[in-house]
């Protein structure tokens, strides 16, 4: 089907292959602007289908010669594939040889072979492949790979590629090769090579089955001193997977290796993963805490797919929630199960949760809504989504809290039973769980615990609770609803485990009352009888499903569970849900002052106070509900009205606490030598969230001690941590002390890439005073260290800005919106993935009030107008303007 010149691919279109491609052999002559590639291989028909032409993908490659059997044949191309019609008829294998030339350093899209700092580096998921060499770029096309590398030896002494190594040598004329034969059969967007100049941290371990590995962390020669991290985290994964899972590493050898120049995270390619820099490179000096974490989840996340995602595979790329739903609910429990104790995993949980709500809901409610498993696509890079990873999650959570953590083991052990070396569906991975679990609830009620996967949008779950003093009887009314989404008009109900408790007022927990109800009607009654006293009920237990939860919570109660409920998520949601109506009443009224009222100042002050919590869960329970998440709770957006209001507040907060933030800051700030583990990071967040609220209450009282302490600490920090907090509280008070720092800080690591970063992103994600925060960012783009080639600095200037700075992005006079299109365009001549990701910024545009709708429509559509954009880029801007 074509829109245009763009064909939309349908779930329901599925076809198996027609040829199954049993093993490759590739052969690379690496050259940066030329670069040969031959591909012999060996196919077969698939006999389950129609005799038929086979069609293989190709992208951007010159082709030269194609031999079927050693023989020259008559092949012609359609559009970007090309195509065989006179092969033989019978159904014995064949080879087919294939010989191109590619251009790596031409290549900006960063997608297939590519030149990042002088070294190779691939990246074939979901459709690199095809820049590669011509394939059947399909998932469910699983071959052998042998991978000959030859290339100039001094420029590229490091040649890597799946698997095992297994020969070498010197070449005439200054070059060499290497020879890789992965044991494990793989479907293309699994293949990788890296080529250039490249050191690494090695590390032998034995695991619990006795097999020796080699796992190695490559980087550039300058990095290795910041790649200790990682190979700890690696060593965790793999620690853990087997304690956990009873999954093993398969391979001899275990190979990371950090490229600057990247679209996304990292990639699991098999026995070689490639990490953008910023989820390896870590130093007390140049990362935070912050980073720290991001690097175990990652590297984590990465690992665990060897299981999920390269064993058992996806059968089309609708599937995708299969391995990234499911590594990513992995790589959360191996961050949670690390934590250790109960406070640690909270936070984790928390701070999982904020990103699904702050990110995931407002997909859920947009225009780019779609199913965890979508029904079709324009472009399948749009689909590496918030939704398929963060909600999958949440979907495989699900479905563990349905069949108990036992349960769910279980489930997977029997998932690697039945499905070890296939390319498969979700209903394959629920069917298993369920499968292993026959008298679980998830069993009973699969087929309708299934629509998580089809229907889009996020659930509403109202609950209504009636008390009979005379019965001392509590009855609780949870009613669900789902509102529509583009092209899903009605929702049929969904299978929602919601875990409770009843607390007295006091706080007491009602002894028997905590459970976990499972609604699968649109209404559902729990009654619990002898309840001496109107109780107050704790809802959504550790956010126990991925819906909004609505209850008429009185400040009483809201206090009630803060300071009392056995669940700490939700005594942080407690806290989170009075900040929020204290936001939402003001932003109603019309009035800016004072949102913040004795009863709310007193809780915080006595959570910060607490003597027993943790100060990582002080620090979340303090800061208050980001102004993305409050414009959610809104039908109708004013931007600058949240922002003012969530500043109000937040001046509020600093300055009526401004005593016990002191006190934090003398409490906490002291950490001893570096080591970000939970507790040690908990206490500088805090350290660095009282920093901040004194900075900000100096701009009243006129204090200048603070903002002269926070400096000094800024100069004499030992770790990026504090440093970093301590430079951001100056630049977002807007103290005359920022310039300077900001200044030093720079000069300070204008060596180091990834702090650059971080000294771009403060800067666009500054809060905005008077409309300065855009000329600050137009400035910077002419800063020499600026360039929108690479990802992860134009990330961190633009998309800080137009994504992460509401207050700043959203002007009246509609000069964010013109600097967010002209970005659009100019990064979508370069990579179009990116660009995309840059064209969501505006996704929510229906929702804000005037002039900013209109204005921003406008600028969408100017975008749109562009004759020849990318299929990308298209896709989300056309969605944007759909009416639906
Ligand atoms: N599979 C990768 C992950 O989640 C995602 C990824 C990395 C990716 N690079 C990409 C997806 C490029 C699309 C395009 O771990
Ligand atoms: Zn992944």
């Amino acid at each position: 089907m074509r829109e245009g010149q763009t064909t939309v691919i349908r779930r329901e279109d599925y076809a198996a292959p027609a040829y199954w491609i049993d093993s490759v052999e590739l052969t690379f002559d690496l050259d940066p602007a030329k670069t040969r590639v031959l591909n012999k291989m060996r196919l077969r028909r698939n006999p389950e289908v129609a005799a038929q032409a086979l069609k293989l993908d190709g992208e951007e490659l010159n082709l030269a010669r194609v031999l079927v059997n050693g023989q020259g044949t008559s092949f012609k191309t359609e559009g970007d594939q090309l195509v065989l019609e006179n092969l033989p008829t019978v159904t014995d294998a064949f080879d087919l040889e294939i010989f191109t030339t590619c251009a790596p350093e031409k290549n900006s899209k960063l997608m297939g072979l590519y030149v990042s700092q002088g070294t190779f580096f691939t990246q074939c998921e979901a459709e690199g492949f095809r820049r590669i060499t011509y394939f059947l770029d399909r998932p469910d096309v699983m071959a052998s790979y042998t991978v000959t590398l030859r290339a100039d030896k001094k420029k590229y002494p490091v040649l890597l590629s799946n698997g095992n190594l297994v020969e070498q040598g010197d070449l005439d004329g200054g070059r060499h090769y290497a020879k890789w034969v992965d044991p494990h059969k793989k479907p293309c967007y699994l293949f990788a090579l890296v080529a250039g100049q490249l050191v690494a941290r090695e590390q032998r371990i034995k695991a619990r089955n006795g097999r020796e590995h080699l796992l190695q962390v490559y980087v550039r020669p300058g990095d290795l001193d910041k790649t200790e991290h990682a190979m700890n985290s690696l060593m965790a994964s793999i620690a853990w997977d087997e304690a956990r899972f009873k999954l093993p590493l398969d391979l001899d050898r275990f190979m990371i290796v950090a490229t600057s120049d990247f679209n996304m995270g990292a990639m699991e390619n098999k026995g070689l993963n490639v990490f953008n820099t910023k989820f390896v490179l870590a130093s007390q000096a140049t990362a935070t805490d912050v980073d720290y974490a991001n690097i175990e989840s990652v590297v984590g996340h990465e690992y665990f797919h060897n299981w999920t995602g390269n064993r058992v595979t996806c059968r089309d790329w609708f599937q995708l929630s299969l391995k990234e739903g499911l590594t990513v609910f992995r790589d959360q429990e191996f961050s949670m199960d690390l934590a250790g104790e109960a406070s640690a995993r909270a936070v984790k949980r928390i701070e999982d949760v904020r990103v699904l709500r702050t990110a995931q809901f407002p997909e859920d409610a947009g225009p780019m809504a779609h199913p965890v498993r979508p029904d079709s696509y324009i472009e399948i890079n749009n689909f590496y989504t918030v939704t398929v990873y963060e909600k999958g999650s949440e979907v495989v959570r699900m479905q563990q809290t349905l069949t108990s953590r036992e349960g769910f083991a279980k489930g997977m052990a029997l998932y690697f039973q039945r499905h070890d070396g296939q390319a498969v569906t979700c209903d394959d991975f629920a069917q298993a769980i369920a499968d292993a679990n026959p008298s679980s609830e998830l069993a009973r009620l699969l087929p309708q615990f299934k629509r998580w996967y089809s229907q889009a949008g996020t659930p509403q779950v109202a609950a209504r609770g009636h008390y009979d003093a005379a019965a001392q009887r509590y009855t609780l009314t949870l009613t669900q609803s789902c509102p529509p989404t583009p092209g899903q008009a009605e929702k049929l109900p969904f299978v929602i485990p919601v875990a409770l408790g009843l607390l007295y007022a006091d706080g007491l927990e009602i002894p028997g009352s905590a459970r976990t109800v499972v609604l699968s009607d649109a209404q559902t009654e729990v009654v619990f009888e002898g309840v001496a006293s109107e109780p107050v009920p704790s809802l959504l237990r550790g956010f126990s499903a991925p819906v909004v939860l609505r209850y008429d919570y009185s400040d009483a109660e809201l206090l009630t569970l803060l300071a009392h409920d056995s669940d700490p998520f939700n005594r942080w949601e407690a806290g989170q849900r009075l900040a929020l109506k204290r936001a939402l009443a003001t932003i109603a009224s019309g009035a800016t002052e004072q949102p913040l009222d004795a009863a709310y100042l007193d809780a915080m002050r006595a959570v910060l106070r607490h003597p027993q919590l943790d100060a990582a869960f002080k620090e979340l329970v303090l800061t208050l509900p980001s102004e993305t998440y409050i414009a959610e709770q809104l039908e109708v957006v004013d931007p600058q009205r949240v922002h003012a209001v969530r500043e109000a507040m937040r001046g509020q907060l600093a300055l009526e606490l401004r005593e016990d933030w002191a006190w934090a800051y003398e409490q906490h700030h002291d950490t001893g030598a570096y080591r970000p583990d939970a507790v040690s990071s908990g206490r500088r967040a805090l350290a660095g969230l009282a920093l901040a609220m004194l900075c900000l209450a100096a701009r009243e009282t006129g204090d200048v001690v603070w903002p002269g302490k926070t400096y000094q600490r800024f100069k004499d920090a030992g770790n990026m941590t504090d440093r970093f907090n301590a430079l951001a509280a100056l630049v977002q008070s807007g103290h005359a002390l920022a310039r300077d720092a900001l200044q030093r800080f720079h000069a300070l690591f204008k060596n180091e890439a990834l702090v650059l970063d971080k000294w771009f992103a403060l800067q666009a994600g500054a809060s905005d005073r008077g409309g300065d925060v855009l000329p600050a960012v137009k400035q910077l783009m002419k800063h020499p260290d600026f360039t929108l080639k690479n990802p992860n600095r134009a990330r961190s200037l633009i998309f800080s800005y137009c994504s992460a700075n509401p207050g700043a992005f959203h002007r009246a006079d509609a000069a964010g919106y013109v600097y967010w299109s002209e970005r659009v365009l100019e990064l979508d001549a370069l990579n179009p993935q990116v660009a995309a990701r840059l064209a969501r910024a505006l996704d929510r545009w229906k929702k804000l009030a005037e002039p900013y709708r209109h204005a921003a429509r406008e600028a969408i559509a100017r975008v749109a107008a562009k004759p020849d954009l990318s299929n990308d880029v298209r896709e989300v801007v056309s969605r944007a303007l759909a009416e639906e």
